[in-house]
Formats: structure tokens, sequence, C-alpha cells
């Protein structure tokens, strides 16, 4: 079968990544979780004490960061860090991490590095502008900030994790607005991306849209 890369972009809470599993079992893909590997410096800067201002430091541990993906679950130099990378505080943090250049350029080499070979569903927030130019499908997913933070919402009670939507409602407006005012590769829709307004969409009808696109270029 022609082998594709598809870029699916989009703000926090769209439901990139569940659309992104889905697609990638359905087609024999692999999924690669770009937000995972920016989760994964934030927390190896943070559990390192490294001051972003520190050039030399943030360098340093990019440098020597080893980042594993084992089917859902993501290690960072060896340990199961697939929780730890997904608390608030971890999440405002890599907004902040993800806009350092040298963070930037190591993740976007990296990830072109893995997919070179094609056959990856690869989700984040430059994709189709930067990492994958090239890819043959390019998604932008767009949801109003109120239906994403609600989705989150309702996935938080079903795992039992406390929440409050207020507080999930602002997280998300914030991330938002630093993830599309950072100087390099802020978040954006490439020009030639298929667009798709998901707020009323389920996400069987989401993937469903997507799989009609991809199945003309496999
Ligand atoms: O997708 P997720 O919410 O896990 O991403 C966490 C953070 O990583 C985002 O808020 C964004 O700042 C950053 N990110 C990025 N570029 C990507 C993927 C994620 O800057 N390609």
């Amino acid at each position: 079968m022609h082998k594709i890369n598809v870029a699916i972009d989009g703000p926090s809470g769209v439901g990139k990544s569940s659309v992104s599993d889905r697609l990638a079992q359905d087609n024999q893909m692999i999924h690669l979780d770009t937000g995972a590997m920016y989760r994964c410096v934030a927390l190896a800067l943070k559990e390192n004490g490294v001051s972003l201002r520190d050039h030399e430091a943030v360098e340093h541990v990019l440098n020597t960061l080893k980042i594993r993906f084992e089917g859902s679950k993501v290690f960072l130099n060896g340990q199961d860090v697939s929780e730890k990378i997904r608390t608030n505080a971890i999440s405002n943090f890599t907004s902040k991490v993800s806009s350092l250049p040298e963070v930037r350029k190591k993740m976007v080499a990296l990830q072109q590095e893995i997919t070179k070979d094609k056959n990856y569903i690869v989700d984040g927030r430059d994709i189709g502008t930067t990492v994958l130019p090239n890819a043959e499908v390019k998604i932008f997913l767009t949801a109003s900030p109120k239906a994403r933070a609600q989705r989150r919402y309702d996935e938080y009670m079903m795992k039992g994790i406390e929440c409050d939507y207020e507080t999930i409602y602002q997280d998300i407006v914030a991330r938002d607005y630093q993830d599309s005012h950072r100087e390099i590769s802020p978040l954006c829709a490439s020009e030639d991306a298929y667009q798709l307004d998901t707020s009323d969409m389920t996400i069987n009808e989401v993937v469903e849209v997507i799989q009609e696109i991809m199945d003309k270029k496999l």
C-alpha cells in the first residue's frame, strides 16, 4: 500500500490525540504525539531545576534526553512518565518551554527523522506548516474554547479526576494565547490544510471525515 504521512494540527483539547489514535489503529499507521515530546522536555527541565534563561543548561538537557514511545506509554530516559507529563502544571510549563528556539529546533529535527519513512499520523501545532510541509494529508481541527473545556471536563469526570470547569476553561484560553502568539511556529493552519470545526461533532464523525480524505491518498 502507498505510504503517507498525515499532519493533524489544532489547539489544546480539540481531540487531536483521540482522533489520531483511532486513525492510526484503523490504518495500521503509527501515531506520533508531538505534544508528549514537548511535555517530556518540560518535565526534564523541571526535574533538573533548569532555568529557561540558562540556554547552555537547556541545550545540555536537550542533548541528553531520550524519549521513547511504547504503545500509549511515554518513557523519558527509561522512566515511564505517561501520567507525570499530563498534570496541569506541566501543561502550562510546556507551553512556555515550547517557545524556546533551541527546543523547537531539536524537536522538529527529531520528528522529521522519526517520520521520514512515512506511515505516521502526527499530531501537534506546527506539523503542516513546519515539521511536514509536504505531508500528503493536512488537517487543522478547531472547536470553541467552551466546547474543548467541556470535553476535557467530561473526560476528567469519567476518569474520576477531581476538576473544576472554570479552571479548565481558563487554562485552555491561556494556552491558546501562548501557543498562537509565540514567535517561532505559532499555532496556525497551513494554507493547504483542510479545516474542520469539531465543536458539534463526535469523535466518530471527525474520524470519518478525515478517513475519507486519507482514502483519496492511500
Ligand atoms: O498537544 P499537547 O496539549 O499535549 O501539547 C502540549 C504543549 O506542547 C502545547 O500547549 C504546545 O505549547 C506544545 N506543542 C508545540 N508544538 C507541537 C506540539 C505541542 O508547541 N507540535
